[in-house]
């Protein structure tokens, strides 16, 4: 099988953190050592996410925010890294888990000051229900921040895995001098600029006098003793223990300052995963078979308003994908040839004729596909996992203009294939109920139902708490909840019952006084 040397080669994965903790920052930088870019922390960061980040969509301009996810793939050494960029903004988090089903790993980008923080919290359980490997980078080192030791401590209670430091600062903020690396045993002292990147000094061993020399004694005592502690209460770091995602290694630096990131990449392409394989409902795919598969997860809206051409992300999970080739879309039966498949190649997109196991490839899509459909060259496949969880904002979607009834229909039913947010049918009175995780959801579909279908809408309260799917063995049981709530009863868009609680009182009471029903709080179950 001679694609087994492109799969090892590949590393697929998503940096990961709560907005401002240096995501974007430290994107730059590992794109600065593939050489897709050329000149480090000049570009503001902002900069970066205009120019390395599609901004097709209109609405990304006006607001300055990306809204949706792309992919930069880029070369290191004998490695194709391809990094699943996640919109860092709280109300696109549906994005952001998405994006997740299409990784083998990820990073976790952690502000040294404000340690582990909401969004990073929600990020890490989709990791943990996926048993995707992570690392996890502790970030701003430069800065004043909360003792190392604490931080691990909070890595482990908040994101519910075991930690095992790879690297360790000496000192913080204004005092701080540099890492010593665990890992490779050698020491990177840091000298604040923002152009280089900084050499390390070579070592023998944690006691070699350099150390002393390098940083004074007493800081090099503090560091031996630091290091004999993490020694005697962290286990050795196994690889396999990463991998099965049981232990997290963690590294510190500083992005700005392109400290510490060197290592991170050294160390994240030797040990984190190749392509693994994919769970669909039929069977285990294997990235070495033969046959070509693949999953949409995501699918972004083009700039062009007047016709409606979208580009969907899709995952090769098998075999290699052949522009020209014909596939089958399994959902709809149908065969179909994609003579114009793009590559993410850093800042470009190019037209590309193969495309392997662990690399996104682009289809031109005019409605065809859905979040979710997979492609195949025959078989009928269905990847798993893609979860929708419980929205935590709700309205009713009211029409504005009786004369754009069909083109409003049409635009929610192809923003919710999207994945834009999530669609719920009340059974009590048939209004239809859009829940998002953010208010700025609301305006993007109202933006763009107005520019891209022309219809208009708005918005009228509801008061929800969440939405929970329903289930039960017991047949008598779930109609006898449902005829009671039947007020609050709504069908999402695969025609599944959902509960709409409208107050956490309410849910904890109907968990009690039904204990024959199963509530859950994803899709996925
Ligand atoms: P995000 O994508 O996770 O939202 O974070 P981003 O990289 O945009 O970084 C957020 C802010 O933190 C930026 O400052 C960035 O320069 C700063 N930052 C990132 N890494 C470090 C670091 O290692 N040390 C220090 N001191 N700051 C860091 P900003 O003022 O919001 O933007 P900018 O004007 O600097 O671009």
């Amino acid at each position: 099988m001679s694609n087994i040397n492109e799969i090892s080669k590949r590393r697929t994965f998503a940096i990961i953190s709560h907005p401002d903790a240096g995501k974007t920052t430290l994107t730059e930088k590992l794109l600065l050592f593939g050489g897709a870019i050329h000149v480090a922390g000049a570009v503001k960061s902002n900069k970066i996410k205009k120019t390395a980040t599609s901004d097709w969509m209109e609405i990304e301009k006006q607001r300055g925010i990306s809204v949706a996810t792309s992919v930069m793939g880029f070369n290191y050494g004998d490695y194709k890294i391809n990094i699943l960029d996640t919109p860092g903004h709280q109300d696109f988090a549906e994005d952001t888990y998405r994006t997740l089903t299409a990784v083998d790993s990820v990073i976790i980008v952690v502000d040294v000051a404000k340690g582990v923080e909401s969004q990073t919290r929600k990020l890490m359980e989709v990791c943990r229900m996926r048993n995707t490997p992570v690392i996890i980078f502790v970030n701003k080192l430069d800065r004043e921040g909360r003792d190392p030791f604490d931080i691990l401590d909070e890595l482990e209670k908040e994101l519910q895995i075991s930690v095992r430091p790879l690297s360790w600062p000496i000192n913080i903020g204004a005092k701080f001098k540099g890492v010593y690396n665990i890992y490779e045993h050698s020491l990177n002292l840091f000298q604040p600029d923002k152009q280089h990147v900084t050499d390390r000094v070579e070592i023998a061993d944690i006691n070699d006098p350099t150390i002393d020399q390098a940083v004074g004694e007493a800081d090099a005592a503090q560091l031996r003793n630091d290091i004999e502690l993490i020694d005697g209460v962290y286990p050795d770091f196994e690889v396999q223990d990463y991998l099965d995602a049981q232990v997290a290694p963690v590294f510190f630096g500083s992005a700005l300052n392109t400290f510490g990131v060197k290592e991170l990449l050294d160390c994240f392409v030797r040990i984190a995963p190749s392509p693994r394989p994919v769970e669909a409902e039929e069977r285990k795919v294997e990235p070495s078979e033969e046959k070509f598969s693949g999953f949409v997860f995501k699918i972004h809206a083009n700039m062009d308003p007047n016709h409606r051409s979208c580009i969907a992300f899709v995952k090769v999970c098998s075999g290699v994908f052949r522009r020209n080739e014909v596939y089958k879309h399994v959902r709809s039966g149908k065969n179909y040839r994609f003579s114009a498949p793009t590559a993410f190649m850093a800042q470009k997109k190019e037209i590309i004729d193969e495309v392997y196991p662990g690399d996104i490839v682009g289809l031109p899509d005019n409605g065809i596909f859905k979040i979710g459909d997979t492609i195949t060259e025959g078989e009928e496949l269905h990847f798993k996992g893609l979860p929708s969880f419980s929205p935590e904002m709700f309205k009713y979607i009211e029409n504005t203009d009786p004369m754009k009834t069909k083109q409003l229909n049409k635009g929610i039913e192809q923003l919710m294939d999207e994945g834009v947010a999530q669609l719920f049918v009340s059974q009590f009175n048939n209004r239809k109920i859009i829940g998002t995780v953010g208010q700025l959801q609301f305006e993007v579909i109202q933006y763009r139902l107005l520019h891209e279908y022309g219809a208009q809408c708005r918005w009228e309260p509801i008061h929800l708490y969440k939405a929970c799917w329903i289930e039960s063995d017991d047949e008598q049981a779930l109609e006898a909840f449902k005829k009671r709530k039947y007020q609050f009863m709504a069908l999402d868009k695969e025609g599944r019952d959902v509960f709409m609680a409208d107050s956490g009182y309410v849910l904890q009471m109907a968990q009690q006084d039904f204990p024959k029903i199963k509530f859950h709080f994803t899709s996925e179950f």
